[in-house]
């Protein structure tokens, strides 16, 4: 039995979807832990792509059982619409397949408002946030005000506390920002929808992955966001409001942090990242552009163009040591095809001094150049290689070059958005 943990090492969007989706094969029970529908996972199989944002990535397998976690944040109405429209497309999901942990902190309709109306004011300094209402929701979550996915079982208990929520945040939306206060009649009405539907869902995930575990079955972990992004060691406050690092399977999902066998991180062949803060390697010209379109990085969630950049090794060994990332799932190998050269930056110059790590603070992370190895490319279509040596020598020098410089073999190599355009090398799942 193996616990497994697929973690986005750098700033999200690392085709985390794609490789939980592919791993699932071989596990029991997949379990997001962190997170909200910011999250924006994409699954490519046969030919139909599935974007997923709540719903955990092992979805595709129906006998598979897809847990949210009590450190997940959920959006009802999000929730809700996904199951609808998997449904509709042929997927199976009933409780048997999918259970929504009773502590996971529901995002209210004002949460989103408010994640809104902030952005807004703050203009110039912005986060560039997904407006999902994810910083809102952990944030009642930590003061104490937040109400649960259990709560929605007492709705008198409920509509108690969303008035004594709502009377603050009234408060704010009227004297702050200039809107008109929040009823929470409308919020109730939705609530009792949320009840019926998504009632049969809700159970004790805790005891649930708690079993699982005791009988050894394969669990995977499936995070969101990147290790760049994670509240307390990402780039401050340009950041989301949860810990993507593999930390928080412990803390999402009450599985005792020894319990974890492997974390694989993700890694994308170069680098993106949606919204505000620094990016060092971030190509704002010619290249950048033709990376962003050859791999179609525009964002799942919210349609956003990604800003691309070289790979950064310093981002990625980061993540390898706050993780303790035993291997690498490096995706979009493909995407560099056809590039006459590949850069990967392996340190950093910060006033006239070389650094191997990330400066702790953002003032001089915006300032840190990186130092760049220079790699030739490869022009030979990578998509159907399925074992290393049918990847030309420059893509495996590079690939080289990465384990090495931040220290964590590589388990998988992705070579296009199919489930099945993959190289495998790594045996996740012993007996
Ligand atoms: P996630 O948030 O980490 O799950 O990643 P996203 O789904 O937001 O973004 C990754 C995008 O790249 C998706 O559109 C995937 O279908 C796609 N993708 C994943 N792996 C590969 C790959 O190896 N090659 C190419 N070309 N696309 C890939
Ligand atoms: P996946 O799981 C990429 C970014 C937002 C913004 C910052 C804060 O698909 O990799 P938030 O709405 O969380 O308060 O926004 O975090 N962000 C992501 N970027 N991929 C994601 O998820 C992201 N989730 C949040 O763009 O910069
Ligand atoms: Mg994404």
């Amino acid at each position: 039995m193996t616990n497994l943990a697929v973690i986005g090492s750098q700033w999200g969007d690392e085709g985390k979807g794609k490789i939980v989706d592919l791993l699932t094969e071989k596990a029991d029970v997949v379990v997001r832990f962190q997170g909200g529908n910011n999250a924006g996972h994409t699954l490519v199989v046969g030919g139909e792509t599935y974007a997923l944002h709540l719903v955990p990535s092992g979805i595709l397998h129906p006998e598979k059982v897809s847990v949210v976690g009590s450190g997940v944040v959920v959006d009802p109405d999000v929730l809700m619409r996904e199951i609808e429209s998997l449904v509709q497309r042929g997927v199976k999901i009933s409780p048997k397949n999918l259970l929504i942990s009773e502590k996971a902190h529901i995002i209210l309709p004002y949460h989103r408002l408010l994640d809104e109306a902030r952005e807004k004011k703050a203009a110039d300094g912005k986060i560039g946030t997904t407006g999902r209402g994810i910083g809102p929701a952990y944030e009642d979550k930590a003061s104490r005000l937040g109400l649960r996915m259990g709560d929605l079982s007492d709705m008198d208990y409920f509509s108690q506390r969303l008035e004594n929520n709502l009377q603050e945040k009234n408060c704010l939306f009227v004297n702050l920002y200039g809107l008109p206060p929040q009823d929470s009649r409308t919020v109730l009405e939705k609530a009792k929808r949320w009840a019926e539907f998504l009632g049969p869902y809700i159970g004790n995930a805790f005891s649930f992955i708690q079993k699982a575990s005791d009988q050894g079955r394969n669990i995977l972990f499936e995070g969101a966001q990147g290790v760049q992004l994670d509240v307390d060691h990402g780039t401050y406050p340009f950041v989301t409001s949860s810990n993507p690092t593999a930390g928080a399977v412990a803390t999402g999902t009450g599985l005792a942090p020894k319990l974890l066998h492997h974390v694989t991180g993700l890694v994308k062949a170069y680098t993106s990242r949606v919204g505000e803060g620094p990016f060092p390697t971030e190509l704002t010209d010619e290249t950048g552009r033709k990376i962003r379109e050859t791999g179609a990085e525009f964002g799942t969630t919210t349609g956003r163009p990604r800003r691309c950049g070289w790979l950064d090794a310093v981002v990625v060994k980061t993540a390898v040591q706050l993780c303790g990332m035993d291997s690498l799932a490096v995706t979009k190998l493909d995407v560099l095809r056809g590039l006459p050269k590949i850069y990967m930056a392996t340190a950093y110059e910060l006033d006239g001094q070389k650094i191997d790590h990330i400066p702790a603070s953002l003032k001089d992370f915006s300032r840190a150049v990186p130092v760049y190895e220079e790699f030739a490319g490869f022009s030979q279509d990578v998509r159907a290689a399925r074992k290393l040596s049918d990847l030309p020598k420059e893509a495996r020098v590079y690939l080289d070059r990465l384990s090495e410089a931040v220290g964590a073999p590589a388990g998988l190599v992705s070579v296009g958005p199919e489930r099945n355009e993959t190289i495998v090398l790594a045996d996740y799942f012993k007996p």
